[in-house]
C-alpha cells in the first residue's frame, strides 16, 4: 500500500514540477485515496500541536500538494503578441480571414500537439452575447471546436437554461490551443494546466478580433483565466469578489462568473448552480430576454 502511495506521490510530484495544476482524478479514486491516506495518517500520526495541527514531514505529498501556492508555468519561448488590423469587409469574411490567419498561424501550430488543433471561437455572427472560456480541452483540441467537452455540454444546458441556443450565440476562448504539459512521445496529456500570462498576451489579440467581428452587445467571462485575460490579471485577488458585477472590456459590459467546469467538481450542488445562474439572470435582463418565473427560480429548491 505504502509503495503504491509513493508511486502516486512521486508522479504529482512530477506532473506539479512540470506545471500541472489539474489531474482529472474520478470520484471513485477520489475515495480509495481518501481511504489509503486516511490509513496512513492513523498509522504515522505525531502528538498535535498547540493549534491541533499534526503536520508532519511525513504527511503525504498528496495531501500537502492541494495547500502550496501553484508551480510555476513554462519557461517563456513565445514571440511578442500579434498586431492585427482586420480587412475591411462584411462579417463573414472578416470572421474567415481571421480564422485562416489563427488556424495557419505558425505560433499556434507550433504549440499543439502533432494531430491536435487551433481552435477559434464559433457562433452566431450576430450574437448579442459571447462567451469566453479559458483554453481548449483534450476534446476541443481534437474535434477543433471550443466547449464540446464536459464543460462545453454544461455550457450549452446553461445556455439553454437562458432561453437559447449554442446557435444564437458565440464562444470564444482566451487561449486558441490546449496549454500543453511535457509528456512521453506518443502519450496523451493527462489533465490540463492553466495558460501563461504571456501565452494569454500573444492570443489576446485573436479574441480582441472576434469581438470586433462579432460585435456583441455584452461578453460573459467564464471562470478566473477568462476574467483576467479580459480585465488585467492583477484586477482582482479572487473570482468571487468580482463575479456577479459588471465591468468592461473593448468598451463592452462583461459579466465574470465562475467556469462551468466547476459546477462540475465536487461537491455538485444546487447553491453554486444558483451563484452562476444569478449571474445569467443579469445577463438576460441586460439582454431584454424574456424571464418566466420558473427561469427566476431555477436552483432555489432543494
Ligand atoms: N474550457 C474552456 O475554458 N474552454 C473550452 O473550450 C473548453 C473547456
Amino acid at each position: 500500500m505504502r509503495t503504491a502511495l509513493n508511486a502516486i506521490t512521486d508522479e504529482l510530484k512530477r506532473l506539479k514540477a512540470m506545471g500541472v495544476k489539474t489531474v482529472a482524478v474520478s470520484d471513485e479514486s477520489v475515495a480509495t485515496l481518501r481511504r489509503v491516506v486516511a490509513a496512513h495518517a492513523l498509522k504515522t500520526q505525531k502528538p498535535k500541536t498547540e493549534t491541533g495541527k499534526s503536520e508532519s514531514a511525513d504527511t503525504p505529498a498528496l495531501v500537502r500538494l492541494a495547500s502550496k501556492t501553484p508551480a510555476p508555468t513554462p519557461a517563456s519561448k513565445l514571440p511578442a503578441p500579434p498586431v492585427i488590423a482586420l480587412p475591411a469587409g462584411d462579417k463573414v469574411a472578416r470572421l474567415a480571414w481571421i480564422r485562416d490567419l489563427v488556424l495557419n498561424h505558425p505560433v499556434c501550430a507550433a504549440n499543439v500537439r502533432p494531430g491536435s488543433k487551433v481552435v477559434l471561437g464559433v457562433g452566431s455572427l450576430d450574437a448579442k452575447i459571447m462567451f469566453v472560456g479559458e483554453a481548449p480541452g483534450a476534446e476541443e483540441e481534437i474535434q477543433g471546436e471550443p466547449f464540446v467537452g464536459p464543460a462545453g455540454q454544461l455550457l450549452t444546458r446553461m445556455i439553454g437554461g437562458m432561453g437559447l441556443k449554442r446557435s444564437d450565440i458565440y464562444i470564444g476562448n482566451i487561449m486558441n490551443w490546449r496549454p500543453q504539459t511535457p509528456t512521453p512521445a506518443g502519450a496523451e496529456q493527462i489533465g490540463n494546466r492553466a495558460p501563461t500570462a504571456e501565452e494569454m498576451a500573444f492570443c489576446l489579440p485573436f479574441l480582441r478580433a472576434q469581438i470586433e467581428i462579432v460585435n456583441p452587445d455584452m461578453i460573459v467571462a467564464l471562470g478566473s483565466t477568462a476574467a483576467q485575460g479580459l480585465l488585467g490579471a492583477g484586477s482582482f485577488k479572487n473570482l468571487g469578489d468580482i463575479r456577479g458585477k459588471w465591468a468592461q472590456f473593448m468598451d463592452k459590459p462583461v459579466m465574470v462568473t465562475y467556469h462551468p467546469s466547476y459546477l462540475l467538481r465536487p461537491p455538485v450542488d444546487n447553491w453554486k448552480k444558483r451563484l452562476v445562474w444569478e449571474d445569467l439572470l443579469k445577463v438576460m435582463e441586460r439582454s431584454e430576454l424574456p424571464i418566466s418565473d420558473k427561469q427566476r427560480g431555477y436552483f432555489l429548491d432543494k
